[in-house]
């Protein structure tokens, strides 16, 4: 150490003297530079657009997990498979993933719109019943203001996106104002019965030997 990072300070402790020893230079800059960049990481990482948050990169992932389980799966978007999705959560994952990286630059993340039509009301444009919803993801609307995403994302997809956004009605949201009609609710959704005892695999019909 030199003679000046060393020299002596005034006071005295019952007989402890202190050296003044500063932090060095390029520590002092390393933390303003730290405090500068978490303003940027906090920017980026919590409030920032869509796709970028932590949130939806544990969203994505939940969803590259499931997709797993696509295998042979040919999902339909007909009204029943609709209604069944929109009420699995772990299949939304899916779909809220695909709409955060496709969707929410127009509609928003929430389905409040921008310059896409708000999603969480009661009207809409170009649907009259759910299954009309993949469809239009499908094909677009508006000469492609709705892009069509037929081509672009697995058929899977967009029939989870759909349920998706089928589920973000009645969230009414305020954000882009109401347009087109109001359609008549969607139907209403029965779980499949299970059949508890009759139907259960541990029966042990051939447990005796
Ligand atoms: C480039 C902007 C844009 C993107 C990206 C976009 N949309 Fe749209 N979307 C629109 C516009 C604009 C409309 C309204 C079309 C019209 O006026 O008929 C619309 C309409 C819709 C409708 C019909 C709503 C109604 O009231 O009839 C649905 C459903 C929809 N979008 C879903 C989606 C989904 C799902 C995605 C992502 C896969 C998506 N949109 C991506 C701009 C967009």
């Amino acid at each position: 150490m030199s003679e000046q990072q060393q020299s002596l300070l005034d006071h005295n402790y019952d007989g402890i003297q202190e050296y003044d020893n500063p932090t060095p230079g390029w520590w002092n800059w390393l933390f303003a530079a730290s405090i500068v960049f978490s303003f940027f990481y906090f920017v980026f990482f919590h409030i920032g657009g869509a796709g970028w948050t932590t949130e939806d990169e544990h969203s994505a992932a939940l969803a590259r997990n499931v997709r797993l389980l696509y295998g042979d799966l040919k999902l339909t978007g007909d009204e029943p498979t609709l209604l069944k999705y929109m009420n699995e959560p772990d299949w939304m994952a899916v779909g809220q993933a695909v709409f955060v990286q496709h969707c929410a630059q127009c509609h928003q993340k929430d389905g409040s719109g921008i310059n896409g039509v708000n999603l969480t009301d009661d009207h809409y444009k170009n649907v009259k019943k759910i299954s009309d919803i993949p469809g239009i993801v499908r094909a677009g609307a508006a000469n492609g203001s709705m892009p069509a995403w037929g081509t672009k994302l697995h058929p899977n997809d967009i029939v989870l996106v759909s349920a998706y956004v089928a589920a973000m009605r009645g969230n009414n949201i305020p954000g882009r104002a109401a347009e087109g009609e109001v359609i008549p609710p969607w139907p209403e959704y029965v779980a499949p019965q299970v059949e508890d005892d009759a139907a259960a695999p541990d029966t042990p019909a051939e447990s005796e030997e």
